[in-house]
């Protein structure tokens, strides 16, 4: 059975930007009710129906703050379906040399950002609903300078994989993603290798949260959109 997204209440934190936005306009043509939040997602709303359509919802809130979050989802109320694609600020860095402030900034927006609003957003979820996290192929493959997103993406899919368990019959997966345009020369010469040989869109990753949203028998898996990243 393949659950369709018309008339479903979809939830994007993150989905004023990037990857998030591009679920969001995905979702919209597949006729579903967007609600886009992230910390500046309300200030952006004449932006945002623009891109992605009228009928749509903005909050503002932070996802590292466990009293904003609560505060925003109870305006919110019900959904069916919860998409986490909030960025934390990381500068690339040797493990040796990482700023250890910005690396835990980012594990409380990145990783502790998802739990905590996983677990109060968890009761909105009606019957048939999902939640999509976000990982990222560092998680998985080991590069140079990516030594936070690596801790993080790889808590980020063990913790997926409890949640199937634990909050099942709401299914819970991840998207890993490789490199997503844009992005710095330097990472775009590197994706230059990969078997896709380029960057992927925000689109093309997009792709596989609308699937995970939609196919009733996934649960606890990762989805990785790579361009083969994981061959060399
Ligand atoms: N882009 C890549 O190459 C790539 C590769 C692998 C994995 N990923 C992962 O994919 C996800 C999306 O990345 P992206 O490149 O699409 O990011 P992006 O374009 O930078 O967008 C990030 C979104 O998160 C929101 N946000 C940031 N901090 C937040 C916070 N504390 N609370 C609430 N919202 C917050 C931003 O809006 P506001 O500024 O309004 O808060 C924005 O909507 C992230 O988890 C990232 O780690 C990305």
């Amino acid at each position: 059975m393949n659950n369709t997204l018309q008339n479903k209440r979809i939830l994007i934190v993150g989905g004023s930007s990037g990857i998030g936005l591009a679920v969001a306009k995905q979702a919209c043509k597949a006729g579903g009710k967007l609600i886009i939040a992230s910390r500046n997602a309300a200030e952006k709303y004449e932006d945002l129906i623009t891109a992605v359509g009228h009928g749509i919802e903005a909050h503002s809130f932070d996802v590292a703050s466990e009293k904003q979050t609560a505060a925003a989802l109870k305006k919110i109320g019900e959904i069916d379906h919860l998409v986490i694609t909030s960025r934390p600020q990381i500068t690339p860095a040797l493990f040796v040399e990482t700023d250890i402030k910005q690396a835990k900034e980012a594990f409380e927006t990145k990783f502790w950002g998802q739990y905590q609003l996983i677990q109060k957003a968890h009761s909105h979820i009606r019957q048939n609903g999902s939640i999509v996290m976000t990982t990222g192929i560092a998680g998985e493959k080991i590069f140079k300078n990516f030594s936070t997103m690596t801790i993080i993406n790889s808590a980020t899919e063990t913790f997926c994989r409890l949640l199937a368990m634990e909050l099942a019959p709401i299914r819970v997966n991840v998207v890993s993603p490789g490199f997503v345009s844009p992005k710095p020369l330097e990472v775009e010469q590197y994706a230059e290798q990969f078997p896709a040989g380029r960057l992927a869109s925000p689109d093309e990753v997009a792709d596989a949260y609308i699937y995970l949203m939609k196919n009733s028998y996934t649960t606890g898996r990762s989805v990785v959109i790579d361009g083969g990243a994981m061959l060399i």
